[in-house]
């Protein structure tokens, strides 16, 4: 009898966490989610595209949509969404917007089980999302965020001014209560991510990029640069705004003053892409060399995968660096960049496989010259560097 009040309360503080530990638990089918999707729109001509990505049954969720405008336009919505119209001149941002699709769902619920997403008019649905989420019982579920092209962006569930993004996690109706987004704040998401995230202690982290950020933007080739320009080469390390090192401002001032827009190159050692895209940012094309053969760098392959589409210039070439450099005849590259394995020998290696690759008049270079073995490499086989930059790209002419 003692024992069976124990389990009884022990199943009781399980379930204040989020956890249900009941016996029925066990012999019950899960109840899946039920997924309310707002989003506050002032783009409508994207509506369509984000409608084809929400691959989430129609049973389990609905979709309201606050066009930032006095009505709602005249125009064919796609189905599921249930429209309204919000004009507030004190709200940016698509706050009141959001505000009113709460107080809807509040007055108009749809179960014990009914989550709150935010998904913005400038992104879609991450297709395996709603297969990682659906099973959910917690009060908030977070994931990871990735940029457009698979960029690390966000780590998962920082409930925190700035270190949140609001389609990054999703909240019970219940949880939300009467919580809102203060209407005059650009930071808004994270006040509201903070202040219901204080609510409960019942978080699921999916260790996984489930959201995209800026998904349907137009991107011009300014617009590129400057987004890889906010991204840090190992995204394992901090992206350092006094040390140039884990950046690639060195490296694009570098490709700007000797790489032609016609250049035909080779980057050998490119882990997530971020180095890869700057450069193809600047040349005619990159072949992009690394083995991605350890377990440590297998999600960042994932990264380089998903941003190929937006590089069409870059040529992945899963290989290590001496046996690709077979393949390719002597004086075809106009240049190399080297940022594969960072010790002495290694470089030495990777300098003499490429070297005869490179025309005439073209450029060996390279990360990392902040590194003794690298620069002393370097400086063993080929001389002085012509030129360094701020992230320690170092760049050889041939003569
Ligand atoms: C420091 S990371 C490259 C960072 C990238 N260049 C950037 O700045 O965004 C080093 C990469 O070299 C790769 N690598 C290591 N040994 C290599 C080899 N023998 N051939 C080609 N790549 C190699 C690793 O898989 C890893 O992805």
């Amino acid at each position: 009898m003692k024992n069976k009040s124990r389990v009884n309360n022990l199943v009781a503080a399980l379930k204040e966490r989020g956890i249900d530990a009941s016996a029925e638990s066990f012999f019950q089918k899960p109840v899946e989610a039920f997924i309310s999707i707002v989003t506050p729109c002032s783009r409508p001509k994207n509506l369509d595209a984000m409608s084809k990505s929400i691959n989430i049954p129609a049973e389990n969720y609905r979709w309201i949509v606050v066009f930032d405008a006095d009505v709602v336009p005249d125009i064919e919505l796609p189905k599921n969404v249930t429209a309204f119209a919000v004009k507030d001149k004190e709200s940016i941002s698509g706050n009141s917007q959001r505000n009113h699709a709460i107080d809807f769902i509040a007055s108009n619920p749809m179960g014990s089980n009914e989550y709150i997403l935010f998904l913005d008019d400038d992104t879609i649905m991450h297709p395996m999302l709603w297969s990682e989420v659906k099973d959910s019982n917690q009060d908030i579920v977070c994931w990871a965020q990735c940029h457009f092209d698979g960029a690390f962006r966000l780590n998962v569930g920082q409930f925190k001014l700035n270190h949140i993004d609001s389609g990054s996690f999703m909240v019970k109706r219940h949880t939300v209560g009467n919580v809102r987004w203060i209407k005059s704040r650009y930071d808004a998401d994270g006040v509201f991510a903070e202040h219901v995230s204080r609510k409960t202690s019942s978080i699921r982290r999916v260790e996984k990029f489930l959201s995209v950020y800026n998904h349907l933007r137009d991107r011009s080739r300014e617009d590129m640069i400057a987004h890889v320009l906010s991204l840090p080469r190992v995204y394992t390390l901090e992206f350092d705004y006094l040390n140039g090192n884990n950046r690639v401002d060195g490296l694009i001032e570098m490709c700007k003053k000797y790489i032609k827009n016609t250049d035909k190159g080779v980057e050998i050692g490119c882990f997530s892409g971020v180095s890869s895209r700057a450069i193809s940012l600047h040349c005619g094309q990159l072949d992009c060399v690394d083995p991605w053969a350890w377990v440590e760098v297998a999600i960042a392959e994932k990264m380089f995968d998903a941003m190929m589409p937006f590089y069409p210039n870059i040529r992945k070439v899963k290989m290590r660096s001496i046996d690709a450099a077979k393949s390719y005849p002597d004086s075809s590259l106009d240049f190399v960049y080297i940022d594969a394995d960072h010790t002495y020998h290694a470089v030495i290696e990777d300098i003499k496989a490429w070297e005869s690759k490179v025309k005439p008049g073209g450029y060996i270079a390279g990360h990392d010259a902040h590194m003794y073995e690298v620069l002393k490499a370097v400086i063993d086989t080929l001389g002085s560097p012509i030129d360094v930059f701020n992230d320690s790209s170092w760049i050889f002419r041939k003569k």
